[in-house]
């Protein structure tokens, strides 16, 4: 476990946090891989890849058309908001999420990267531009049309599927391999690339510290390790490293 005073050089340095489901959990949000996870209901196959929407896209909507009602009824938890207070408190500061909920802009956090996109908006097919399209009217059942095209095309989830790029990629290599901290919260470590920034990190110098409920498949990578939800564990930390 790190002490405080061994932190306490972070207000004057760069820090990285790579998010995962699990710090959404403690919101409501279910986790992919945990017991009753998303990945238990559906298949990844059926709904998080470019072959699912062309053969389904009925299902793929409606799957992700849940997901984005059900940003209305979730709130940020403490450890959001404990990293927007991180944010304002150190030097250089880059949060990079693979969440696609608005949890962290909800909690404060500025200049968050959706490496695997995002909830709130959507993405025209054919131009690719994103739209926020979060009205009553755009979170029923049926698909919605662009406002970008002359003539507007079906718009899609503006989520990165499987077999597709992460978005922001540039930004975050460059982020990760500069930073003097890098800190990965709720994640199973079982997604690439994200679940190989701490292999960069760590070949960069930077001090690598997770915090999870359990032990993710890349524990071995850390530094320090602190198990447990992270909104009960985050808060203080963020104090510590911060005093
Ligand atoms: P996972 O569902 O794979 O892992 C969530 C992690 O959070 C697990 O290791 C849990 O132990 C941990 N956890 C659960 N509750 C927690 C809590 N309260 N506090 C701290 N940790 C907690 O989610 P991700 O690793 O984010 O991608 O999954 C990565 C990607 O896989 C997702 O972005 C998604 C998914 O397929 C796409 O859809 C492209």
């Amino acid at each position: 476990m790190i002490s405080p005073n061994h932190m306490a050089s972070m207000p004057v340095s760069s820090v990285v946090v790579l998010s995962g489901a699990g710090i959404s959990a403690e919101s409501g949000v279910g986790t992919f891989r945990d017991n009753g996870g998303l990945w238990e209901n559906h298949r990844i196959e059926d709904v998080a890849t470019p072959t699912a929407w062309q053969k389904n896209p009925e299902l793929v909507w409606n799957f992700y058309q849940t997901r984005r009602r059900q940003l209305l009824e979730v709130e940020p938890n403490l450890a959001h908001i404990a990293l927007s207070k991180l944010e304002d408190d150190v030097k250089e500061f880059t949060l990079i999420t693979q969440n696609v909920d608005d949890l962290h802009e909800r909690g404060g956090s500025t200049n968050v990267f959706h490496m695997h996109g995002r909830l709130r908006t959507l993405r025209c097919e054919i131009s690719q531009k994103h739209e926020e399209r979060m009205k009553k009217d755009d979170l029923g059942d049926d698909f919605l049309l662009c406002n970008c095209c002359v003539e507007p095309n079906r718009l899609r989830p503006d989520i990165v599927w499987f077999g597709e790029m992460p978005m922001h990629l540039e930004e975050i290599y460059e982020a990760v391999e500069n930073c003097d901290y890098f800190i990965v919260i709720g994640s199973s470590g079982h997604v690439y690339p994200a679940a190989g920034l701490v292999n960069i990190a760590n070949s960069c110098g930077a001090k690598t510290i997770l915090v999870n409920f359990d032990s993710p498949a890349n524990a071995s990578e850390f530094d320090e390790i602190h198990l447990g939800k992270a909104g009960k564990i985050l808060p203080n930390l963020v104090n510590d490293w911060l005093n």
